[in-house]
């Protein structure tokens, strides 16, 4: 490797050594200075245990802000059960090293009384888009996701904020929750990042067999039959049904749902229209796995 090569390697790779804020005072005070001289910041909302999926939000934040935040908290109200809240994986120091190895400028890490002080009573809940879909089986999941969302937009004042794809009815309620409070940020949905077998990447995909991987990357596979059949204008309902007992054949445990939904307004479509989008949930190994894809 010549002189060169290495520069240009350190400079891909700056110090993995990362600053990192806790408290909402220290953050003020970071963010604040890179307001002062006008430089643009973007804010990656996430709860750890990153992967390639998370990666992606953070380089298309680099393309778009000089400064780039990630926050890392995994928010005790939009779990069900504490036992989940309890099994979410954490993994700190490996999170710093690949966040450092992308040069971003801060981790925000606020322990749980930053985010909910003693005597917090406020709930968001975006209605309609909140209803149906996952909210099935969370009911409480997404007002904690819009709570905590709200929080982190309100604490860091961010000109951008990004979110996946792979989670369509949380970004569409974050877009909503920002229309709906006039908060001055830019939601930019990114595209869903997928391992080679075509399943999307999620912190839960660990907890998969390794029969389980295997089964579990026919759920893209489906999907993308599914879109194609209604796309050449198969008949919705049918084709639903056909891709659940698809699934289930293919030893996906249960489905949640696999429907057909306006993708904007979530509303559910019994013909193909536009724009559309088709959302699914199964259970394998005991991990709840999701995915969507747009329709032709
Ligand atoms: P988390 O599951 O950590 O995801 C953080 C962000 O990464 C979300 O915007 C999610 O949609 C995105 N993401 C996850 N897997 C992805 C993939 N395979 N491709 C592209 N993007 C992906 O989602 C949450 O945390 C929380 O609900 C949060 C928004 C942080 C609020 O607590």
């Amino acid at each position: 490797m010549s002189p060169r090569d290495v520069i240009n390697r350190a400079a891909m790779q700056p110090n993995a050594d990362i600053a990192t804020e806790d408290s909402l005072d220290g953050l003020r005070h970071a963010l604040g200075v890179w307001r002062k001289i006008g430089e643009t910041i973007a804010l990656v909302p996430t709860m750890g245990a990153l992967h390639g999926g998370h990666l992606a939000l953070v380089e298309e934040a680099r393309r778009r802000c000089q400064r780039v935040v990630v926050s890392i908290f995994v928010n005790p109200a939009q779990f069900g059960s504490y036992d989940d809240l309890a099994g979410y994986p954490r993994e700190a120091a490996k999170d710093r090293q690949m966040l450092g190895e992308l040069g971003v400028d801060l981790i925000y890490a606020p322990p749980i009384a930053e985010i909910y002080p003693d005597g917090f009573a406020t709930e968001i809940k975006v209605g309609g888009l909140s209803d149906g879909l996952c909210a099935v089986q969370r009911p409480v999941h997404f007002t904690g996701v819009a709570t905590v969302v709200a929080k982190l937009l309100i604490q860091c004042r961010p000109h951008v904020a990004l979110f996946g794809e792979k989670d369509f009815q949380q970004l569409l309620i974050i877009r909503r929750l920002v229309r709906d409070l006039d908060l001055e940020v830019d939601i930019i949905g990114v595209p869903t990042v997928r391992e080679s077998g075509g399943l999307a990447m999620s912190s839960r995909n660990a907890a998969l067999s390794p029969a389980g991987r295997g089964i579990a990357g026919r759920l893209y596979s489906t999907l993308i039959e599914v879109g194609g059949r209604i796309s050449a204008g198969e008949a919705v309902d049918d084709t639903l049904a056909w891709g659940r007992h698809a699934l289930i054949a293919q030893g996906f445990e249960a489905v949640d749902y696999l429907e057909l939904r306006h993708a904007e307004t979530l509303a559910s479509l019994r013909q193909h229209a536009n724009p559309a989008r088709l959302l699914v949930a199964v259970h394998l190994d005991g991990v709840r796995l999701i995915d969507n894809i747009a329709l032709e």
